[in-house]
């Protein structure tokens, strides 16, 4: 803490709050003492200007589109790294060197089975279930095999429940697709990585050999290295925010999962893939009248996959998928018609004054459905595969508030409208 403070005038009185600065990024103004001093909160809808915590995990500069993982750049992690490779920098603060990477991925796989009793849990739910209700459900249910290790105040505890749900969540999501299109659960083979052994999981049967093609894999690295951890957001916000109760780390994260799955969060990428394909399908439904619906404040209609909280320029995440929309496509030989569309919606928006004068641009969700289905998965596991993604910064984020003294139970304060204090009312005069 430094020694700076700023002045708020407020009742006649000058009061101080201490300037909290960062290594990079806005200050902030300690408002932690001004109602038990002063008797006044503050107010933030959607904590819009609000930190809730310190973090040395990531940074977003949203007017220069710059996002940074422990201070190395989002565009060299995903040129250079391993998703697994990401999750140990995030988790433990360095990226590893050979011998800590060796052991860390024979960790992880040594904990990519689910207990066999769990397989009935899948069973139960309907053929419909979304993949995110299930994963959800199933993150939860696999912690009451492991209730000696719920103690967030064990590091050791934490630490094998980080590797289990990390080694486990690959297989939940393949299992919850199998459930959804009525084939055979498939077990995990420890002799792939982790990336080609989602893709076996999910794409392989029992009854033949499958290849895992080695351009697949290396996108879906790639995507989910994209999706591995973003500050502050709807999802982590939600893991601390559960966290902050003690409650277990599996609970925690399956919170997070819930939270991501709002179409105003995660679930975007799949809403952004079904508006492509409406424009593709329906004559009516062209560029123009979709941009003119998003602009019509009559109408709830927004246009999925543009504006960010934090972003004001380009999300650095959606430049790098634009470009790789295109290098997988083609190498998939996967023609896709929706990524002209996106790129014309893209276009058009640009140029709109709507969309200019409030800073809209595309966002991570507005590309990475293009890819994900010319990966070969259907719309309804986008937001499952963005959920796998953001584990290892939910883990990391959870951790860092658990280890953090200064740490307290997340509970707003509000400002009351309600009515004032009255007699009650009998119920036979009323
Ligand atoms: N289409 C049309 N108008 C939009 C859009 C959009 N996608 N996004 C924002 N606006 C408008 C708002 O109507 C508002 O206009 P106004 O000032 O005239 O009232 C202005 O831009 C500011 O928008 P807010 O909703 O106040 O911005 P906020 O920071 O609260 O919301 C959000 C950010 C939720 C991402 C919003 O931009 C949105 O709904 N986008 C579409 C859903 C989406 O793509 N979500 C994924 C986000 S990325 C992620 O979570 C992984």
């Amino acid at each position: 803490m430094s020694d700076e403070s700023a002045t708020l005038k407020y009742n006649g009185q000058d009061i101080d709050l201490p300037i909290e600065r960062g290594t990079m990024g806005a200050p902030g103004l300690d408002i932690g003492a001004l109602r038990s001093q002063h008797g006044v909160v503050t107010v933030d809808y959607g904590f819009a200007n609000t930190a809730n915590t310190e973090s040395g995990i990531t940074f977003i500069d949203g007017n220069e589109g710059l996002l940074t993982h422990r201070g190395y750049s989002i565009a060299d992690l995903a040129t250079h790294c391993t998703f697994l490779e990401v999750s140990y920098l995030l988790l433990f603060g360095e990226l590893p060197n050979t011998e800590q990477l060796d052991k860390w991925t024979t960790n992880i796989k040594m904990h990519t089975l689910l207990n066999e009793e769990i397989k009935r849990f899948f069973d139960a739910f309907p053929r419909s279930a979304h993949p995110m209700a299930i994963l959800s459900s199933a993150t939860n249910a696999i912690s009451t095999f492991y209730e000696a290790y719920h103690s967030p105040s064990d590091p050791e505890a934490v630490e094998q429940s980080a590797v289990r749900l990390i080694a486990k969540m690959p297989t939940i999501a393949a299992w919850a697709y199998k459930k959804s299109i009525g084939q055979p659960y498939v077990y995990p083979k420890n002799d792939l990585e982790y990336v080609e052994n989602f893709l076996y999981m999910m794409f392989g049967l029992p009854v033949e050999e499958k290849k895992i093609d080695p351009v697949i894999a290396r996108a879906l690295n790639v995507l989910l290295i994209l999706h591995a951890d973003h500050g502050q957001n709807c999802s982590t916000a939600t893991v601390r925010f559960v966290g902050s109760s003690q409650a277990n780390l599996f609970a925690s994260v399956a919170a997070g999962m819930n939270a991501l799955w709002g179409p105003l969060h995660g679930g975007a990428n799949q809403e952004v893939i079904e508006m492509l394909d409406r424009i593709a399908a329906d004559p009516d439904a062209t560029v123009e009248s979709m941009l003119a619906r998003a602009k019509d404040r009559n109408d709830p209609f927004r246009l999925m996959g543009f504006g960010h909280r934090v972003y004001k320029n380009y999300d650095p995440r959606a430049k790098l998928l634009k470009e790789f929309a295109h290098e997988v496509l083609d190498r998939a030989d996967a023609n896709d018609p929706v990524l002209d569309i996106a790129r014309q919606l893209e276009e058009a928006a640009l140029e709109d004054p709507y969309f200019v004068e409030r800073n809209l641009y595309p966002n991570v969700d507005f590309y990475s459905g293009i890819i994900f289905r010319a990966l070969g998965f259907p719309p309804r596991m986008f937001t499952v595969l963005f959920a796998i993604g953001r584990l290892p910064g939910w883990i990391a984020n959870w951790k860092e508030m658990i280890e953090d003294p200064r740490t307290k139970i997340a509970r707003p304060r509000q400002i009351y409208t309600g009515p004032p204090s009255r007699a009650f009312v009998p119920l036979d005069e009323r």
